[in-house]
C-alpha cells in the first residue's frame, strides 16, 4: 500500500494533502464529511444497503488529510458478488463509494488522487473489477463505463446510466449478470448484555 500511495502522491506533487489508510480515529470526521458532502439522505441509497453492517475490503478504506492531519477526503471499497457468470458462478467484485472531498478543498485533485490510489491498490490486491453508482462525467476519466454493468442490477432503485463498471482484469465482467449482493466481512456484533 505504501508504494501505491507514494506513487499517487508523486503524481500530484507538490501537494497540500496526503493519502493514508483510514483508521478508527477517522470515523467521526469521515461521517461528518459525508453528511456535509452528500446530505443525510445518503443513508437511503441502494449502495448504502450493501455496505450496512459490513467492513470495507481489506486495505481499501482511504482518506486524504490536510497538513494538520484532518480528514478532507474519503473513499471506501466493498466486497460484493456482481451477479453470476455464464457458468452461474458468483462474480466477485468491489463496490466503490462513497467518494467525497471537503467542499473547501474541491478542485485540487484530491478526489482524483483517492480514485487512482484505490484503483491501483485494488489491482495490486488481485481484484477483478470495480462497480459504482455515480456521475459518468466524473468517473469515465478513471475508466468506468455503464456498458460494463449493463447486465447487473442494484438491490433497490438506481439510475442505469449512473451504474458504472471498470475491469481490472480484462473480461472480468463479461457475462456477469444479476444482482449485486454484499459478501464482505460483517461488522463484529457487540454482545447484548444479559438482564440481571
Ligand atoms: C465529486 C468530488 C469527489 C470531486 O472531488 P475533487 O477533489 O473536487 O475532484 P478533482 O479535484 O480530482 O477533480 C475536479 C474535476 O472534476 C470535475 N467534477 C467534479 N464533480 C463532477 C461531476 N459530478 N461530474 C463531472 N465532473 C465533475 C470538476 O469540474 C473538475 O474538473 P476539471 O479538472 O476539468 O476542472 C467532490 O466534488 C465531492 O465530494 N462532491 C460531493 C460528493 C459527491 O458528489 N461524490 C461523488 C458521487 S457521484
Amino acid at each position: 500500500m505504501a508504494a501505491v500511495l507514494d506513487s499517487v502522491r508523486a503524481f500530484f506533487a507538490p501537494s497540500t494533502f496526503t493519502l493514508d489508510l483510514e483508521n478508527a480515529g477517522d470515523v467521526v470526521a469521515r461521517e461528518n464529511l459525508l453528511d456535509q458532502a452528500m446530505g443525510a439522505d445518503r443513508r437511503k441509497k441502494s449502495s448504502e444497503k450493501i455496505r450496512r453492517g459490513r467492513v470495507p475490503a481489506e486495505g481499501l478504506a482511504l482518506v486524504a488529510r490536510d497538513r494538520s492531519g484532518h480528514v478532507i477526503g474519503t473513499v471506501r471499497l466493498w466486497n460484493v458478488e456482481a451477479g453470476v457468470d455464464r457458468e452461474t458462478r458468483p462474480v466477485e467484485a468491489l463496490l466503490l463509494g462513497p467518494l467525497a472531498v471537503d467542499a473547501a478543498h474541491e478542485g485540487k485533485g484530491i478526489g482524483s488522487a483517492l480514485m487512482r490510489a484505490a484503483i491501483l491498490e485494488a489491482k495490486k490486491r488481485g481484484h477483478g473489477a470495480i462497480l459504482l453508482v455515480g456521475d459518468a462525467a466524473y468517473y469515465e476519466r478513471f475508466g468506468f463505463f455503464a456498458e460494463k454493468a449493463r447486465h447487473l442490477v442494484m438491490p433497490g432503485p438506481f439510475q442505469r446510466e449512473r451504474f458504472l463498471g471498470l475491469e481490472l482484469k480484462e473480461g472480468w465482467l463479461a457475462g456477469a449478470a444479476g444482482m449485486i449482493i454484499a459478501n464482505g466481512r460483517k461488522l463484529a456484533q457487540l454482545p447484548i448484555a444479559k438482564a440481571a
